[in-house]
């Protein structure tokens, strides 16, 4: 740790604060800033907990769109309470939805009333999917646990009564454990990638704990893969080739789900490469269900929280990416070929590029490559090693240990990067954005691309705003104005809207708010101001209902719906009181995952 960790970081601070305008101009021409307040129009929500959501209800409609176990298809099956079985699950939506990608209907129209919604299922529930079968090895629940899982495609439509599922649009279509995926990139066809179900290691079935994502120029939905951890039977022999990888990515260390009851691949002992075949990220055509869905392993392997994609002036494509564990790191991928007026060549840029991990010191930040090169050839065999291990790698080339970084979004007018790092109560050492020891509150990074862009080897930092109340703040506390309504912890999910606000989504209020100010809060969505006079300023626009993370927000093209994920409603942890949401209080079902839409009680922009 350097001696006056606080001074350099001071030091860094005030630089910033010379650069940051000039840097983000230079990148994308004049800048235009909001020279007022831009998240005052609405009343903001107060912060609480129960078991109910909260909205600006006076200005706001918001519509209960789809749920947990809700069919996809005309005369699907329809969810019953504890009765979850493989089959309905495979045509229902699937459980704990998280990201949410809102593509246009038809493609190319721009419709802000007809969509496809891709979800992610992160994980099941068997707590609220099962009735009586209390046996976590019982066959026909593993089954519908896999069913469960994956993501979901399903076409909406807004009316005057509001947002709908179209169910009977021949688009919608799960994805399950069970359709197989593409490997392309560097890692297809390795040994480390074969197994005896593919002994190509070039298919893969199924995706797991799919978290956050993003969405591509071409169309396309990327999706990360994220805690895969807690699904495999072991243990793996500690002599094992694998030991050291599986070890790094925690396979094996604890099981939550078993699998291997019914498939054998989730066996250590008898497919001891299948974890390797998971931590990608993965793009899906909402649009073309015979289009078959990609890993890209271009991408590294690691905890996907999410995938940022962004075109760089340069043509390139890039991708930032937070491996979402205490002390892991922050990535960018850039593509080798730059985007062209072909679709066809475009949807291969991923396939091929450099991967970096980012390294923070008090003047900046610079990007590492993870290339077969140097110390990394030294280490590894290939790049595809590289890939498969990434974890590792980034350790080779110095990465900086960050909070748990979560989902990235760029500003869509400055062109400034906004990382979630959600906390790190474990931190001993200050370093770089990761400003606090024993933080529980977490913050938001700001990355200033500068003149070099999203390619550029060396950029400039910034922390914008620390989670907690002004008390616990070190480098970045709440801009004055800011509510007690305001005041969050954990930053998680984020996405900007057209007018360049920042929504920021949390997971974990409660917990955190309970120590510094007296009683825990719900978890909720805050608009935070980037820019401006009141930069650094957040201000609660929806409360999620008791034991709920809000997850996936998503806006259409026009700002005029924002469609929100509200996920594990009712998850107990502390005593925290019970919930049946959606259902009304009381009623006798268990709470249920669900995406909600936002939009403006006589119509236009939400603000
Ligand atoms: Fe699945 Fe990082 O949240
Ligand atoms: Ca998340
Ligand atoms: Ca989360």
């Amino acid at each position: 740790m350097p001696k006056h960790i606080q001074d350099l970081i001071q030091t860094r601070l005030t630089r910033r604060s010379v650069l940051s305008g000039a840097s983000a101009t230079a990148l994308l021409g004049p800048t235009r800033l909001s020279a007022a307040p831009i998240s005052d129009a609405f009343e903001e929500v107060k912060s609480g907990m129960d078991g109910h959501v909260h909205w600006p209800a006076t200005t706001h409609e918001c519509d209960l769109v789809i749920g947990w176990g809700d069919p996809i298809h005309k005369d699907g099956p329809e969810w019953e309470k504890g009765q979850t079985t493989a089959e309905a699950q495979a045509v229902q939506f699937g459980d704990s939805c998280d990201f949410i990608a809102y593509s246009p209907l038809p493609k190319g129209s721009g419709a802000c009333d007809h969509g496809l919604l891709t979800v992610n299922h992160e994980f099941t529930r068997a707590a609220t999917m099962f009735v009586g079968h209390d046996d976590p090895k019982d066959p026909a629940r593993v089954a519908a646990e896999l069913a469960g899982h994956g993501m979901s495609v399903v076409a909406v439509k807004r009316t005057e009564s509001g947002w709908a599922p179209d169910l009977s649009n021949p688009l919608n279509r799960r994805i399950t454990m069970s359709t197989p995926f593409e490997v392309v990139g560097p890692a297809r066809g390795h040994a480390r990638m074969k197994t005896p179900q593919d002994p190509d290691g070039a298919v893969v079935l199924g995706t797991l704990a799919n978290c956050a994502g993003g969405f591509t120029p071409w169309g396309t939905v990327l999706s990360g893969e994220e805690n895969i951890h807690v699904h495999w039977t072991g243990p793996g022999a500690p002599d094992h080739p694998e030991a050291a990888s599986r070890a790094a990515m925690k396979i094996g260390r604890r099981q939550v789900w078993h699998f291997s009851v019914i498939d054998d691949r989730f066996d250590l002992g008898v497919a001891p490469m299948e974890p390797n075949r998971f931590g990608w990220v993965v793009e899906v055509d909402p649009y073309d269900p015979d289009a078959r869905p990609k890993k890209l392993t271009s991408l590294g392997r690691f905890f996907h929280e999410g995938a940022e994609v962004v075109v760089d002036p340069s043509g390139h494509v890039v991708v930032y990416m937070g491996d979402d564990t205490a002390d892991e790191h922050l990535y960018r991928f850039v593509s080798t070929n730059k985007v062209g007026d072909d679709d066809a060549l475009n949807r291969e840029l991923l396939a091929d590029g450099t991967l970096y991990v980012a390294h923070f010191d008090a003047g900046g930040l610079t990007w590492l490559p993870l290339t077969h090169e140097g110390k990394l050839a030294e280490e590894f065999d290939s790049l595809a090693d590289i890939l498969i291990d990434t974890r590792l790698a980034a350790k080779v080339v110095g990465a900086t240990p960050m909070d748990r970084p979560e989902r990235v979004a760029v500003h869509p007018k400055t062109g400034n990067v906004y990382v979630m790092l959600t906390k790190n109560p474990a931190r001993k050492v200050a370093e770089g954005p990761n400003a606090r020891t024993e933080n529980i509150w977490g913050q938001i990074l700001e990355i200033l691309p500068g003149d070099g862009g999203h390619v550029a080897a060396r950029m400039d930092w910034s922390v914008l705003l620390e989670g907690g109340p002004p008390s616990v703040a070190k480098v970045a506390p709440p801009h004055p104005s800011t509510t007690a309504n305001g005041h969050f912890a954990c930053p998680d999910n984020c996405a900007f809207d057209q007018e360049g606000r920042l929504w920021v989504t949390t997971d974990g209020n409660h917990t955190a708010t309970a120590v510094g100010e007296g009683g825990g809060v719900a978890d909720g969505l805050y608009i935070v101001d980037t820019d401006g006079p009141h930069r650094g300023r957040s201000r609660l626009f929806f409360r999620a209902c008791v034991g709920a993370e809000l997850t996936g927000p998503c806006f259409t093209p026009d700002n005029s719906t924002l469609f929100l994920a509200v996920q594990h409603p009712g998850r107990t942890e502390g005593g925290q009181e019970g919930t049946s949401w959606p259902a009304a209080p009381g009623t006798d079902v268990p709470p249920r995952s669900s995406v909600v839409a936002l939009t403006r009680k006589g119509g236009g922009a939400l603000l």
